[in-house]
């Protein structure tokens, strides 16, 4: 694949790649003695579909891999889940294992490669397509500073969080302008697309009238998260890609602050395709409401999707619509996205 630098290392197997994504260039590996940590729902079940062993969470591999002779980290750009994933894929190798980091330029590669010269043997640097690939050799003990292993981040209100999910250092902005615009009473029956850590979540449960929420999450990390945030029986956790979700059943409710990020590059047509998810959820007389940045063109899935839309607030940033009458389209085919 263009691009990719895989095919210039040569890891022992078996080997744990931590972050692969759908589009890596992964023919070097053979999927029997391959491992893959990749936590988003889409990525996930297509890299299954090529026949690799997956866990969706650093915290699963202890548990389901076999022990691993090298690893390869994909760099991600949040930097605390680059050192999380740097730290557990070290943790699981032995002294003298070799483990490679791959990144871009823009992920901040360079400095990954500056900070672990100080911290390890490196070497067999390689730089092709905007990015380099370089191996580290693991030293024996504890070589890594403490702080890299991923922990829980304690927010205000007693929320947890992880390193890389959405919004891990607080409330999104998007999402509390939303909270601020749904009704005193919600439907009894909501969907929240894209639910995040929960924040969103708890405060439709916090208004009286909800008898069952949904809760819709590709990112297997942000719904561990949300399992602890939103404590409540009435809460249902769906690890789903949204735009393929479906129920057996309509709900009256949808609540959502779509992504509108396919990986680094802006794509609106990832909350077209969250919009007409909702639509599909919904009774005709239910009712969405949803936060996006103002510039965002969702007004003709809006139109497609449902009878009556309405802006019910906002600033120069976010838009508050609120839909109902939604025409129900068949459910779209999973697609791919990158985190
Ligand atoms: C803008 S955030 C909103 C999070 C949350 N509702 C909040 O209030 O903080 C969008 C969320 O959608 C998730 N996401 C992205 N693509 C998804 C997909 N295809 N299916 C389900 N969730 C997805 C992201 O991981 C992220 O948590």
């Amino acid at each position: 694949m263009a691009g990719s630098r895989l095919d210039l290392i040569a890891p022992e197997a078996p080997a744990l790649l931590i972050g692969a994504r759908a589009d890596s260039d992964l023919s070097g590996f053979d999927p029997a003695s391959t491992t893959i940590v990749q936590a988003m729902r889409t990525d996930h079940d297509a890299l299954a579909a090529r026949g690799f062993a997956l866990v969706p969470t650093l915290a699963d591999l202890s548990r389901n891999a076999p022990a691993p002779r090298s690893a390869v980290v994909f760099l991600p750009r949040a930097r605390a889940l680059a050192r999380a994933r740097i730290a557990a894929a070290a943790a699981a190798l032995p002294a003298g294992a070799f483990l490679w980091i791959d990144g871009q330029k823009t992920d901040g590669i360079d400095s990954m490669l500056k900070e672990l010269r100080g911290l390890a043997p490196v070497d067999d640097v390689q730089s092709r397509a905007h990015g380099k690939i370089f191996r580290v050799t693991v030293p024996g003990g504890g070589w890594l500073p403490a702080d890299w292993t991923a922990t829980d981040m304690e927010l205000p209100g007693g929320f947890v969080t992880r390193p890389g999910v959405f919004s891990a250092d607080g409330v999104d902005p998007a999402s509390e302008l939303l909270a601020a615009h749904l009704p005193a009473k919600m439907p009894t029956r909501v969907v929240d697309l894209g639910a995040g850590w929960g924040w969103l979540a708890a405060q439709v449960l916090a208004r009286p009238g909800v008898e069952a929420l949904h809760l819709v999450e590709a990112d297997a990390d942000a719904l561990a998260c949300a399992r602890r945030n939103v404590a409540d029986a009435r809460a249902r956790f769906h690890w789903a890609d949204a735009t393929s979700f479906t129920l057996p059943e309509p709900v009256n409710g949808v609540v959502m602050n779509p992504p509108f990020h396919d990986g680094r590059a802006a794509d609106p047509k990832l909350g077209a395709r969250f919009i007409r998810a909702a639509a599909g959820l919904l009774t005709g007389a239910g009712r969405l409401w949803m936060v996006a940045n103002r510039h965002l063109p969702y007004e003709a899935a809006l139109a497609e999707h449902f009878a009556d839309v309405a802006e019910i607030g906002g600033d120069n940033r976010f838009k508050i619509i609120s839909a109902t009458g939604a025409r129900r389209a068949a459910p779209a085919r999973p697609r791919l996205r990158r985190r």
